[in-house]
């Protein structure tokens, strides 16, 4: 979209636009976990241990597979799927710890990284790129997981079709692991406006630009929006929406309940930490 009308004008329309809070689950301007560019900072992001933005730190990440495996007791072989795998850092793990893993993520070039490093140290994992709203697997896995709030930035509508599909890939008695915002996790933010100009080759784009962020809440949906506008020097302009829904533990359990599934335990993360209020995060097991 084009900031400037065909007379160089500026298109006050379109600027009501950007500053509007946008309906719930608005579309944006296209799928960022998949552009080519903004993926490739977020694949750094996923690999840089010393931020948590894209993936948890890696020794969070070690440990939580130690103490999910030892919780589940699984035996060797077991077969586990990996929703949203990024860069495979959990893939790796788990089949450090013995199980047979396939890995899904739409964003080509994290699976590629993923493929190479498989390739590199020789695992047998296999990655696949698509969409994990798509699968159609049928009581194939003993551990499926959705890691790192996977389940708070879909649609409800999208989020009850995953959830089907992953219990129907289940095996009965079969594991899913997943985790998500509270509230909590928003404390000290409220809604805001803020803007910058970004230089080349920023997190969004190659090209300068200047950036207007917006924070919404929908407060009765449980739902936080993280909206940046980009426009450019000739006039275009493009959005990105992220969505975050956070859950209190009664509807974190109530999800998992709808769809078929026993809630085995839930704690302040996957490590094992005991959950106590004012936690930012909810990990949870349940199983078919
Ligand atoms: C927050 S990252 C977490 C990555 C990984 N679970 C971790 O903790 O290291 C979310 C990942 O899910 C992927 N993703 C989001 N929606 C997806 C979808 N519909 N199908 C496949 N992958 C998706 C993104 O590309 C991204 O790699």
């Amino acid at each position: 979209m084009k900031l400037l009308s065909a007379k160089g004008l500026l298109n006050f329309n379109d600027l009501e636009k950007i500053t509007k809070k946008p309906k719930l689950f608005a579309k944006d301007d296209g799928n960022f976990w998949q552009d080519p560019y903004i993926s490739e900072h977020l694949l750094y992001a996923h690999l840089d241990d010393d931020s948590d933005q894209g993936s948890r730190k890696y020794d969070n990440i070690i440990q939580a597979v130690n103490w999910l495996c030892a919780y589940m007791k699984l035996p060797e072989d077991s077969k586990y799927l990996d929703l949203g795998c990024g860069p495979g850092l959990y893939s790796e793990n788990f089949f450090g710890q013995g199980f047979d893993v396939i890995g899904i993520d739409f964003s080509e070039n994290s699976i590629n990284y993923a493929k190479e490093q498989a390739a590199e140290f020789g695992y047998p994992i296999q990655y696949l790129c698509k969409d994990y709203l798509e699968i159609d697997y049928e009581n194939e896995f003993d551990v499926v997981s959705l890691i790192y709030g996977d389940l708070c930035v879909l649609s409800h509508q999208d989020r009850d079709k995953l959830l089907k599909k992953v219990y129907k890939a289940l095996k009965p008695g079969g594991f899913l692991i997943f985790d998500v915002f509270t509230k909590y996790y928003f404390e000290t933010r409220e809604p805001d406006q803020s803007w910058y100009i970004s230089e080349e080759d920023g997190f969004w784009s190659e090209k300068e630009h200047l950036l207007l962020q917006s924070h919404y809440k929908y407060k009765k949906d449980k739902v936080r929006l993280d909206k940046y506008t980009l426009i450019f020097n000739d006039g275009e302009m493009r959005t990105h929406h992220i969505w975050k829904h956070y859950f209190s533990v009664k509807r974190a359990i109530a999800m998992a309940e709808e769809h078929g599934f026993t809630v085995k335990d839930y704690w302040a993360n996957l490590r094992g930490k005991p959950y106590e209020v004012g936690s930012p995060w909810i990990g949870m097991i349940v199983q078919k």
